[in-house]
């Protein structure tokens, strides 16, 4: 408490109300540190997290081998312009490429600039090859891409879209698992390439299944368009492969990812596959801080450690949380893959989410699910603990 009795909550509740645009509807929560997959309020108290900062802390909080690699590269060169060169970027795309048989790669700092970046490449690809007019980007209904105005365009979510009319042109969204419309849509328009999540994320932890992913993948071959693969969220192990596209075995032409790719630092990733790989000529695109060598020593630490294994580990601790509430009281379905899963509960997931805040975890929601995130290296006892506490509020 000050002088005035107002605690260090108030004190930041206060500030924030006065000065930062009311955009995020906040949990009465200030977080002050955090260690592993355990974090702490500003009174001491102690919360599992399970959300990871939606799926950024890929490796928990502070991470010591993180942490080195950051504070290293920290001491050499903090940024120094795309003018001239930097290892770690050059590394992490040598790395990117070689782990996912992609070519190219362009470096930004956020998901929405990834896809910005994936946008541009798909129309400049298709303006080259096959004219002008195939500027439409197919994406799907439920979709999440991103807030800045053509990523609002590209998500196929209306309500995100009323406000900020008009948005960028050109996006159409079509119902996922039904192919019959996607191929009236690709036969009808003139489409630069068909934009997904493998696993819409926002849209509430909802898996495109492997069939329709792979009838996607054929339609755009038939019809001579580029399939787009936006891996904000399911990207960097989060789903026990590196890649959730991986998952279905599909080649896509351009892939985004961000989020958990730096473990904590923003950095956003645009791969580009063979036949896309020159689309992007010198002063086509750019970044002041894409690229970044402090995000890319960051991110490197990160990839560096996504072995087979630690994958595995990441598949079998999300089949653990699925066998922990499986079947238990108030628990009416569970989806999503490794350690990225949607909770369908009778309580209303706010309020779970709520309730579990006062009973020391953090976790998400995902529309009306409880969204599970944790970091990819929890502890399994941890992990545990957190679900348990979870599972109980869920049923009390
Ligand atoms: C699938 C997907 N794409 C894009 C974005 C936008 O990422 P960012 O907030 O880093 O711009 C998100 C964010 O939640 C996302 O989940």
């Amino acid at each position: 408490m000050d002088s005035e009795g107002m605690s260090e909550m108030d004190n930041v509740q206060e500030m924030d109300r006065a000065y930062i645009a009311h955009t995020y509807g906040r949990f009465p929560l200030v977080l002050k540190e955090g260690h592993g997959s355990v974090c702490r309020d500003e009174n001491g108290k102690e919360y599992i997290d399970l959300g990871s900062g939606i799926a950024v802390t890929s490796f928990g909080f502070g991470d010591e081998t993180w942490v080195k690699a950051v504070e290293a590269q920290l001491h050499m060169l903090q940024h120094t312009s795309n003018l001239y060169y930097t290892e770690p970027c050059a590394r992490l795309a040598q790395m990117l490429c070689e782990r996912t048989g992609m070519k190219k790669v362009f470096f930004s700092n956020s998901g929405a600039e990834s896809n910005e970046c994936l946008i541009k490449v798909a129309r400049k690809w298709a303006m080259e090859h096959r004219g002008a007019e195939y500027s439409t980007i197919v994406t799907m209904k439920g979709s999440f891409h991103g807030r800045t105005l053509t990523t609002l365009a590209a998500t196929g979510q209306e309500h995100y879209h009323e406000l900020f009319q008009p948005l960028t042109p050109g996006f159409l969204h079509v119902t996922p698992e039904d192919t019959e419309e996607l191929e009236a849509v690709l036969r009808k328009e003139k489409v630069a390439g068909v934009l997904l999540e493998c696993i819409q994320g926002e849209g509430g932890v909802i898996e495109l299944s492997r069939a329709y992913l792979q009838a996607v993948e054929e339609l755009c071959r038939k019809y001579g368009c580029l399939l787009l693969v936006d891996e904000v969220q399911t990207g960097n192990g989060r789903t026990g492969k590196l890649y959730a596209y991986m998952h279905a075995d599909l080649h896509p032409d351009v892939v985004s990812t961000a989020k958990g790719l730096a473990g904590g630092l923003p950095l956003g990733a645009t791969l580009m596959a063979e036949r896309v790989q020159d689309v992007l000529g010198p002063g086509d695109h750019g970044s002041t801080f894409g690229g970044n060598p402090v995000c890319a020593a960051g991110a490197l630490s990160i990839l560096e450690r996504l072995s087979d294994e630690m994958l595995r580990d990441i598949a079998e601790k999300g089949q653990m949380v699925r066998e922990l509430l499986q079947g238990q009281k108030g628990i009416l379905s569970i989806s999503g893959k490794g350690l990225m899963l949607g909770i369908e509960t009778e309580k209303a997931a706010g309020q779970v989410v709520r309730e579990c805040m006062d009973a020391g975890v953090l976790c998400l929601t995902a529309k009306d699910k409880v969204r599970l995130l944790p970091a990819l290296n929890i502890d399994r006892d941890v992990l545990k603990k957190g679900v348990e506490i979870l599972r109980e509020v869920v049923a009390s």
